[in-house]
């Protein structure tokens, strides 16, 4: 075992991949399972704020945008479902995890999006707030996830752009239209904070998944620099971001900026914000209804298999 153990840690070390079949510690496999599982779980769960809104959009070139959104998110997770796939779990059991509250998705997705200013708020400062965690993810430890994240990074430029142009757009609008934005913003701007984890302080994982070089920065670092990128665009768009403690400082060369609601965030996590019961009960359905496709699909194989035999 030790010189099983010694190649993994010597493999971490030089920043090189572990692949499905390299050994690994049991603590490590798990908590790869626990993270990417989450993620998946994220993507699919994420595709319903927005989704709400593809039946509404104000005009087809709109729909269109959104509907290649929402699609690239359902893909999202299914590479990462995939990732996990490679850890020894099985999508099924995956699913019935989420569907069972047995593992979590982000909290981001159980807040409403009562306006369509919400679909340009969610691909600027949600997306925005994904890239700052993803990117890094692109050189995480574990080769499948690694790679699942190079396209995720690629389709989440586009997310944010989209966005970005619709408020864009927007702001060019009516006051009426300037007015939905600045309310979407206030409401989305502290949970976009909150999509980075609990302060390093009250983080149970990150030490350990950070000397596994799963995760590469901490969530209080990805969180600034989240803050430092976005700051610059609020100012381009002419919204205000809903934190009087935000200034630059000259001697930190960051924003300093305001304590997210971590009560909140906890409130969250652990079920009783505004949409959870909802989103969930929604992914249940939805698998519920795909049942028969499942089946048939199992039914077809097994019969090819049987002819193949
Ligand atoms: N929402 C839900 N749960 C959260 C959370 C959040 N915003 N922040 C932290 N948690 C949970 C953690 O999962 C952990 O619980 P667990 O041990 O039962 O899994 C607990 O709170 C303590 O947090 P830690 O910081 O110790 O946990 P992690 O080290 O796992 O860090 C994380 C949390 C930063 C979210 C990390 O898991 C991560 O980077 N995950 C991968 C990226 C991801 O999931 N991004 C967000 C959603 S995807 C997305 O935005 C899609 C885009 O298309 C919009």
């Amino acid at each position: 075992m030790d010189e099983l153990l010694e190649h993994f840690e010597r493999t971490i070390e030089r920043d090189q991949r572990i692949e499905p079949r390299d050994w690994m510690p049991e603590g490590y496999r798990k908590t790869l399972v626990r993270q990417i599982a989450q993620h998946a779980h994220s993507e699919i769960i994420g595709m319903q704020p927005e989704g709400a809104w593809i039946t509404r959009a104000p005009s087809l070139r709109r729909k269109a945008i959104l509907l290649s959104k929402v699609q690239d998110e359902a893909g999202h997770g299914l590479y990462l479902y995939a990732a996990t796939e490679t850890l020894g779990v099985d999508r099924a059991e995956l699913t019935e995890n989420l569907i069972e509250g047995r593992q979590k998705y982000s909290s981001i997705f159980n807040y409403p999006t009562p306006s369509f200013a919400d679909v340009g708020v969610i691909g600027w400062l949600v997306d925005g707030a994904a890239i700052c965690n993803q990117v890094p993810l692109c050189r995480t430890s574990y080769g499948p996830y690694a790679r699942a994240m190079i396209r995720v990074c690629k389709e989440e430029s586009f997310h944010q752009r989209q966005g970005y142009e619709l408020l864009m757009t927007m702001m060019r609008g009516s006051q009426e239209q300037r007015d939905m934005v600045q309310d979407s913003v206030n409401r989305w701007w502290w949970p976009s904070l909150m999509m980075f984890g609990p302060p390093d302080g009250d983080s149970p994982n990150t030490a350990r998944s950070m000397a596994w070089r799963i995760k590469r920065h901490t969530n209080d670092e990805l969180r600034q620099k989240f803050v430092d990128m976005t700051v610059p665009q609020a100012e381009k768009l002419g919204v205000t971001l809903p934190d009087p403690e935000l200034k630059w400082n000259a001697e930190r060369e960051h924003y300093d900026f305001g304590e997210p609601d971590w009560a909140e965030l906890k409130r969250v996590i652990s079920g009783d914000g505004e949409c959870n019961a909802e989103r969930v009960a929604h992914r249940r359905k939805a698998h519920e209804d795909g049942a028969w496709v499942r089946e048939a699909a199992l039914a077809h194989a097994a019969k090819k298999k049987g002819v193949a035999a």
